[in-house]
């Protein structure tokens, strides 16, 4: 397995976090619970809700460091700075539109808001890149949902890749 397979990065997005006006509780959370489904966290960073920061972070996990995995915290529902899926949208390659379908149908058991989060999920290059909600509930029954899926996706991210690279 090459050394990038199962490696991932964790994004908060949160104006009051960056600003130091609030703890990320969201960011560590999902950081333990990437590590508990197999992967090696490479890299965790907090960004205030600005498309073009965001945007920037993910390009540059995606392009510079080539992680298999990124997953955001943060930003996807309906107040006028939630642009998370904005600035995510503007990098992905191709949606995964049953990864946020996925999340939000499960969820919906857990509470009806969960019809208010916009979150996507796509593929950047050799990467996969999934928005969660942001409250710690949130990022507990969404990672939930996806955890079983998350190593086979990196895995046919790679496998097309390299059969890309060697076309
Ligand atoms: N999804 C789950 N599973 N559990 C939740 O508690 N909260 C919702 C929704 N998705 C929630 C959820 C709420 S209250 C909002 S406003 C949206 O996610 C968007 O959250 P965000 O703006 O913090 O990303």
């Amino acid at each position: 397995m090459d050394e990038r397979a199962m490696t991932a990065a964790v994004l908060t997005v949160s104006d009051r976090a960056f600003a130091g006006e609030a703890e990320d509780r969201s960011g560590p959370l999902l950081t333990d619970l990437v590590r508990a489904a197999g992967f090696r966290v490479v890299a965790a960073t907090i960004v205030p809700d600005e498309r073009a920061e965001i945007g920037d972070r993910l390009r540059t996990w995606a392009d510079r460091d080539r992680v298999a995995l990124i997953c955001t915290t943060g930003g996807t529902g309906l107040a006028p700075r939630d642009v998370t899926p904005e600035a995510t949208r503007d990098v992905l390659e191709r949606e995964v539109p049953g990864i946020a379908e996925a999340m939000r149908t499960a969820s919906l058991s857990a509470t009806p808001l969960a019809m208010l989060s916009r979150a996507v999920a796509g593929v950047r290059g050799e990467t996969l890149i999934v928005n969660l909600p942001g409250s710690p509930k949130a990022v507990r029954e969404c990672f939930a949902v996806v955890a079983p899926v998350l190593a086979h996706a990196v895995e046919l991210i790679a496998g097309a890749a390299s059969q890309h690279r060697t076309a």
